[in-house]
């Protein structure tokens, strides 16, 4: 059999792509249903999106990489895509857009547009043995016992990365762009929770508050968890992506600033009230009971002289932390690196020497913030690909 183009891996990317490409299109997807990350994202709403999407949110060894087709085909496209097709939206928070329904809306969308465009859609299928002659590549297509021989002239390779495997991921894209010479990148699972030996936060799992967590150099203010194995919530999983084994975290308990002004003010008028009570007024009171484990957190504020307070308030902004490890790709969102991205052509997504050999989506070293980002990179690097075919 022969395409024009063969998409490999019907998740976010995949379906984008075939959806817009034009042409004979086969996509071609070893799981039983297309869209299965989109599925369970965002808890099932899919936050698809984010309004304030630009290229500085992403993580690539090449930070320009990105912007090109990140500009062609914009979160606004995307919204207009949704709002054509009556899925309405909301907005959650940091601009992060939702389906106020499911993100079942979402596939549906993807697969009711790649049926009007006439996409041969093959499931629980998986290809084998590619090879590439006189500019066309060719594989064997493996479906139940059943085996046959496609040929085509483009090849697109959008399997994502090797977050969840129990839900398919697998390291295929890693291994098709190595077969024809590729280099890729590192990678490491990202927007992961972090564990700590000796499950050191055990007893406040389940306690959340807003905290600035710095990893690597880069901070976030969004709400801190404390889990049975160790840390997790917004603000953790996004320093993640920028922390290396044996790196210490910076958790900011006082991401506001304002602690110390607001214990003196109260030293004046409740100076009977007991420090832990009062810190129990600006964090969480298990947390504080914690915290009082570790510190001398005794006496009433009367006691506490400024010199005091200001050491505790710089404690608690500045609360040194290393992580043993993460969740690993068990539960990590996304994988960081991929696909060298200076082996790719940044308006394309083709490979630079193997004409014909595209990478989009996850697959590529190009990894974004937690909140709607990488979505939006499987879009955008989906229609530069469909559109440079
Ligand atoms: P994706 O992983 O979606 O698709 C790859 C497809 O290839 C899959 O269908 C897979 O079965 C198939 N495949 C893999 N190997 C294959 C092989 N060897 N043969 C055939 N098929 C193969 N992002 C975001 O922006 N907003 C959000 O709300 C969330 N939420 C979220 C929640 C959870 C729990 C996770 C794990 C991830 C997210 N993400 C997210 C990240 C987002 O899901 C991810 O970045 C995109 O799905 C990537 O899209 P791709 O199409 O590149 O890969």
């Amino acid at each position: 059999m022969q395409f024009d183009t063969v998409i490999i891996g019907a998740g976010a990317a995949g379906m984008m792509c075939a959806a817009h490409v034009g042409g004979k299109v086969l996509i071609v997807d070893h799981a039983k249903a297309p869209g299965e990350k989109i599925r369970i994202s965002g808890g099932g709403r899919c936050n698809f999106t984010n309004l304030y999407c630009a290229p500085e949110s992403f993580l690539s060894q090449n930070p320009h990489f990105a912007k090109s087709a990140l500009a062609r085909y914009t979160q606004y496209d995307f919204i207009d895509l949704v709002d054509r097709h009556g899925i309405t939206w909301h907005e959650k928070t940091l601009g992060q857009l939702f389906c106020d329904t499911s993100a079942k809306d979402i596939i549906a969308m993807l697969t009711g547009l790649m049926r009007e465009a006439g996409v041969d859609v093959r499931l629980q299928s998986s290809i084998s043995d590619i090879t590439r002659h006189d500019s066309h590549f060719s594989f064997t297509l493996h479906h139940a016992d059943k085996e046959a021989e496609i040929t085509t002239r483009h090849l697109v390779v959008a399997t994502g990365g090797k977050s969840i495997p129990k839900m398919g991921a697998t390291g295929f894209a890693y291994d098709v762009a190595r077969q024809f010479g590729l280099p890729v990148t590192e990678t490491r699972p990202a927007l992961v929770p972090f564990t700590f030996a000796e499950r050191r936060f055990a007893e406040i799992s389940g306690v959340s508050t807003p905290a600035r967590v710095t990893a690597g150099g880069t901070s976030f203010d969004e709400a801190l968890l404390f889990t049975h194995r160790g840390l997790s919530g917004p603000a953790v999983l996004q320093a993640s992506s920028y922390w290396r084994e044996g790196e210490p975290i910076t958790v900011n308990l006082t991401p506001d600033g304002d602690l110390l002004e607001k214990l003196r003010s109260q030293r004046q008028t409740s100076g009977r009230r007991n420090i832990t009570t009062e810190l129990s007024h600006h964090l969480p009171a298990r947390l504080v009971d914690h915290l009082s484990t570790q510190m001398d957190l005794s006496g009433n504020l009367a006691d506490w002289s400024d010199t005091r307070l200001n050491d505790l308030v710089a404690a608690l902004a500045h609360w040194h932390l290393t992580p043993s490890g993460t969740e690993g790709y068990r539960t990590a969102e996304v994988t960081l690196g991929g696909v060298d991205t200076d082996a790719l052509s940044s308006t394309s997504m083709m490979a630079k020497d193997v004409p014909g050999l595209y990478f989009i989506g996850e697959a590529v070293g190009v990894t974004g913030w937690l909140g709607g980002y990488n979505f939006q990179w499987a879009w955008s690097s989906a229609m530069a690909c469909a559109r440079a075919i």
